[in-house]
């Protein structure tokens, strides 16, 4: 086709309404919450990219496939259809269902760490970082030192930093008994890894005798990466990239929530039958049996035709360019993200655009909260509320203050995007005036989801 403009390639079947607030009413609704979004009421919210996670919206085709659920308790077809669908992607041998993806983190962890244990991967997710802290083991991130730098443009900027990883299996191999690469990798910008690093990262790994799990969340999106970004991938299709990169690992974690498109669900897979067996018995405590892991029968179905459906390219073209878009938007307007856009979400630099507010008033929060205040958005910060707490009790900078704008599956379309861009170029407009927060609360773990804060100095926004 000739036309350049490229449209949602679906149409709108059953929509769900969203509602306008006041000022007023957001600010009652934040002081409520205790400055903190995830304690807020969806229904408060006009656009909600708190997250990618689970908010996606599903075809005709998967709602008619949850209909021919099979609901029985072991052996259902519906596993099996599952079992095919991530089999034909991932060529793993063992399939594990299971209700989310750091449930196959607990899973996996439980079944191969010992206290002193390290696990390195490009960048830990917060929940497989909890999970390998959660027993005992040491989680390290090994990205490429490119992806520490916001402004600087690289194709893979989910990369592994391949020294490091010889490096350190060289030095202490003996406690590292897996190496983990997240694609794309979220917590680092949402940016791709590429067939040539994940290549890479899987011949140091097997010589080193350890085995390479992928946190598979985004696949299909790092798939479209290379496709478009990677000398010799142009022609092919997104489901052979997606098999050639889980071909040089040994198993994955995966949340069906995201690249699943589905609401709910996830896998362990691996090619180990020793380590499978373990898995399937930690499965049993605390998912279900090993054919429904935690999910229903018509989960099983949803996500079976949700991982053909995201390898699709006229879905991941406009997947993709919806993020670039929104990234074009805010160049205009002069406002500091992680470049380039990363697959599923835009990460605003808020330590570039809030050099006043020191990391220890939080100023990646702050900004999520005032996007909420001003324009009835919800983003999540990643920075240092969500990472600042370690291990030993002490408090320290993150390596970065980002705001994440997540974008759900399917769920807005570019006037939602337009909305947006207009909010972000008018909260950049109050930047001076935006001030820092002071945790009030803060729960022993993954404090982000239920901490409480103040305004450190009276007023959110200065008058
Ligand atoms: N790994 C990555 C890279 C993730 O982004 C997530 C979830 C998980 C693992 C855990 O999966 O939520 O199904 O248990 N990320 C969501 C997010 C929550 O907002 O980025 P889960």
């Amino acid at each position: 086709m000739h036309f350049r403009t490229i449209i949602e390639p679906f149409r709108i079947k059953t929509v769900e309404p969203i509602r306008r607030t006041t000022r007023e009413e957001r600010k009652a609704a934040i002081v409520e919450a205790g400055y903190n979004p995830f304690l807020l009421r969806a229904e408060d919210i006009l656009i909600d990219l708190l997250t990618d996670s689970g908010t996606g919206a599903m075809s005709s085709r998967q709602w008619a496939g949850m209909m021919m659920g099979d609901e029985s308790y072991a052996g259902a077809r519906s596993f099996y259809r599952f079992e095919a669908a991530v089999q034909k992607i991932t060529g793993f041998k063992h399939v594990i269902p299971t209700h989310q993806g750091r449930a196959a983190e607990r899973i996996l962890f439980g079944s191969m760490l010992k206290p002193g244990d390290i696990v390195l991967n490009n960048t830990h997710f917060d929940t497989t970082r909890a999970n390998v802290e959660y027993r005992k083991a040491t989680a390290i991130d090994i990205p490429i030192p490119e992806a520490r730098q916001p402004e600087l443009i690289h194709p893979f900027k989910g990369n592994m930093d391949l020294e490091a990883l010889e490096r350190i299996l060289a030095e202490q191999g003996e406690k590292v008994p897996l190496v983990m690469i997240t694609v794309t990798n979220n917590s680092g910008g949402g940016q791709p890894v590429s067939m040539a690093n994940l290549r890479a990262a899987s011949e140091i790994c097997h010589r080193y005798n350890k085995p390479l799990f992928l946190d598979a969340c985004r696949f299909a999106e790092n798939a479209w990466f290379i496709k478009v970004r990677e000398e010799g991938y142009a022609d092919k299709t997104p489901l052979a990239i997606a098999q050639e990169m889980f071909s040089y690992a040994d198993g994955c974690t995966m949340s069906a929530k995201k690249d699943g498109l589905a609401n709910i669900g996830g896998f362990l897979a691996m090619n180990d039958d020793e380590l499978a067996q373990r898995c399937k018995a930690m499965e049993i405590l605390g998912e279900g049996f090993p054919t429904y892991g935690g999910l229903a029968g018509y989960d099983l179905e949803a996500i079976a035709v949700g991982l053909e459906e995201v390898l699709d390219e006229d879905y991941l073209r406009y997947r993709i360019r919806s993020v670039e878009y929104l990234g074009e938007r805010m160049d205009e307007a002069g406002i500091p993200y992680v470049k380039p856009t990363g697959g599923h979400a835009v990460y605003i630099d808020a330590k570039a655009m809030l050099p006043h507010i020191p990391w220890h008033e939080y100023p990646a929060w702050a900004l999520s909260v005032v996007l909420f205040l001003e324009g009835g958005v919800r983003s999540v910060e990643i920075g240092s509320v969500m990472f600042g707490r370690q291990p030993d009790g002490s408090e320290k900078p993150a390596a970065m203050e980002l705001v994440r704008l997540a974008f759900p599956r399917r769920v807005y379309t570019q006037s939602h995007v337009d909305y947006l861009a207009e909010v972000l170029a008018y909260v950049n407009g109050l930047r001076d005036r935006i001030r820092g927060l002071r945790m009030v609360y803060e729960p022993p773990v993954l404090r982000h989801f239920t901490a409480r804060f103040e305004p450190a100095h009276g007023a959110l926004v200065e008058e």
